[in-house]
């Protein structure tokens, strides 16, 4: 199976890396507009094979999309990362023009390829790129919910002293500082809630450090993280891949679940060989649903914001 990664920054490099030495994929082509830088990361990687022992091809190609032909996934990581104090949602003017090409050219090469979207506004960009290529929405994926519920788990997991594996924990909503969902509600710890082992505060401090989870990194890296994010874009390529049907918060176009239309929001989706299979209706409570309605909200503003700029 062939993946194409656009760019080979920080977050498309190590989601490289890890569909790699995970032997995800038999073949993963990395493409960047910089002369060379690819095809370096490509050739790094390709020397770690024989000490991680994987077999998977990695090419590297500054902005040759013939060399991204028959991908089954292309993961679109390409623009600007925020810098600290910087919202996600101010990188539009840059990155939408970037994913609208991007878009269109890994389709002319692989019109049948399952996209994934990563560059930031996710939802938006999500979004921006099912209107542009017109395909099935069942083949547009944004990835921000399975990173940010690996962040409500990692903070879960140091709040209880316990395995991270051993949590479960999903975020929905909007992939924004203010606009994520963590549900504490839902979150259990070998199935048993949460909340039978933290106070109600603690368990709202792990929402909240969950929530500016990305703006934390960015303030302590100078740039937006890129080991969870790359290695949560290998997941779900692993998923879609390999048909794994695994149930994954992800940006997915609504029409009319969870209350809305015309819009992509991060819900549970079960994830296989055709993209997003099914939207799972995990029957919100009614604060849960004030909080989906008010993320919504906040996303479609972004979403408007497309017709009044330049692409
Ligand atoms: C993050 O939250 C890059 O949006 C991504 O780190």
């Amino acid at each position: 199976m062939k993946v194409t990664i656009v760019g080979a920054g920080n977050v498309g490099a190590t989601c490289a890396d890890v569909i790699a030495y995970r032997s995800i994929a038999s073949e993963v082509v990395l493409l960047d507009i910089r002369e060379n830088f690819a095809e370096g990361k490509a050739l790094d990687m390709m020397q770690t094979a024989t000490l991680t022992g994987f077999n998977t091809a990695v090419k590297g190609s500054t902005n040759d999309y013939a060399k991204t032909a028959n991908s089954n996934v292309v993961v679109i990581t390409s623009g600007v990362p925020r810098k600290p104090g910087m919202t996600r949602e101010e990188l539009i003017g840059i990155n939408a023009g970037i994913v609208k090409g991007v878009t269109e050219n890994v389709l002319k090469h692989s019109p049948n390829a399952i996209i994934v979207v990563v560059s930031n506004p996710m939802d938006t960009m999500t979004y921006l790129a099912l209107k542009e290529s017109k395909i099935s929405k069942n083949r547009i994926i944004g990835m921000g919910g399975i990173l940010d519920s690996a962040r409500f788990k990692c903070y879960l997991s140091l709040a209880l002293n316990a395995s991270a594996n051993d949590l479960e924990g999903m975020v929905i909503g909007g992939h924004g500082d203010t606009t994520m969902i963590p549900l504490t509600r839902l979150a259990s710890y070998k199935g048993v809630p949460a909340s039978q082992f933290v106070s109600a505060d603690v368990l709202k401090k792990v929402s909240d450090d969950t929530m500016v989870g990305g703006a934390t990194l960015t303030s302590m890296l100078g740039t937006s993280a890129w080991y969870a994010p790359g290695a949560a874009v290998a997941a779900l390529v692993d998923s879609i891949l390999n048909d794994q049907k695994k149930m994954f918060p992800c940006s997915v176009y609504l029409d009319g679940e969870y209350g809305q239309k015309d819009i992509c929001m991060g819900v549970p989706v079960i994830i296989g060989k055709n993209g997003w299979e099914k939207i799972v209706d995990i029957q919100l409570n009614d604060q849960e649903k004030a909080a989906f309605a008010k993320s919504s909200d906040a996303v479609r503003n972004m979403n408007n914001v497309l017709s009044t700029i330049t692409i």
